[in-house]
């Protein structure tokens, strides 16, 4: 995979967003540098899941240690860092926030580009990767998924966290977030030529052990000591409660998906 130029399309521009994936991502990794290298990757993973949906991942996407594994939409990078430790992973990391941007290179030294759907990449060079828990908040969803498509090469695995809605109408939705309903998404990957190897819900996975939530925890409890009174602290905090709330009605559900770029097929002359 080559990294051609660093592009952002202003995608998650809102106000909220930036509290969310910005500011408090940087503030994430300053908090977590000062805890010790135990709480990086508790702290980096946001919105991804535990270990149990991570390896669930991992098992069926089967990288080849030191195989190049693209993270598109990767936040501070926790999942990165942790398919680098349980899989020996060398990751890439796409990333529209600078915070972000920042944040996961200083917790896990891995290359990051500051992207958002328009990915510096060649077409068809991409082996292997996630995309986390990154589609919902995307505007442009058919635009981003078909841009996943682009730079799968034929027979990569790509590994996709979406959350998708129960019915079309989500009251109280976090801001910037758009959730397909599984038709919708069903759609928008068909059309976009993926096809959908394996799938689990996230719900159906052991909760996180305790010790990594411990550390989750007192990663958290060190962010609102620092910055409790900061509003765009509350605006995040106000965020993650909205989907976290969304989650537990059982409007909204993470739905795991392994997905193949669909061979394409050539007409031979007659
Ligand atoms: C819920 S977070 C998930 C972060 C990370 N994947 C994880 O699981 O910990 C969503 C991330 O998607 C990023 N994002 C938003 N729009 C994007 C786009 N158009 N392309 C790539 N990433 C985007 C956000 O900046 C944010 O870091």
């Amino acid at each position: 995979m080559k990294q051609e130029a660093t592009d952002v399309d202003g995608q998650g521009e809102s106000a909220a967003m930036d509290a969310e994936f910005d500011t408090v991502a940087a503030w994430t990794a300053d908090v977590a540098l000062d805890l010790g290298p135990e709480h990086h990757v508790p702290a980096g993973c946001r919105g991804s899941g535990g270990p149990a949906a991570l390896h669930w991942f991992l098992d069926r996407l089967a990288p080849e240690p030191r195989a190049t594994f693209l993270d598109v939409g990767a936040g501070v990078g926790g999942p990165a860092g942790f398919a680098a430790q349980e899989a020996g992973v060398r990751p890439v990391l796409t990333e529209p926030q600078a915070g972000a941007c920042r944040a996961a290179r200083r917790l896990f030294g891995v290359p990051v580009v500051q992207a958002g759907s328009a990915l510096p990449v060649r077409d068809a060079s991409v082996d292997v990767g996630w995309c986390l828990g990154v589609l919902c908040t995307v505007a442009d969803q058919p635009a981003f998924v078909a841009e996943l498509r682009r730079v799968l090469a034929p027979g990569a695995r790509l590994g996709l966290l979406v959350y998708v809605a129960e019915r079309a109408d989500v009251a109280d939705a976090p801001e910037g977030n758009h959730f397909p309903t599984a038709d919708g998404l069903a759609r928008l990957l068909d059309g976009a030529g993926l096809d959908v190897e394996d799938s689990a819900h996230l719900a159906d996975f052991a909760g996180t052990p305790a010790l990594w939530q411990e550390r989750a925890d007192a990663v958290d409890a060190e962010l609102e000591r620092r910055h409790g009174d900061d509003p765009r602290w509350r605006t995040a905090e106000e965020q993650s409660g909205r989907i976290g709330r969304l989650i537990a009605s059982g409007e909204v559900r993470g739905t795991m998906l392994v997905v193949r770029p669909r061979p394409v097929r050539t007409s031979r002359p007659a």
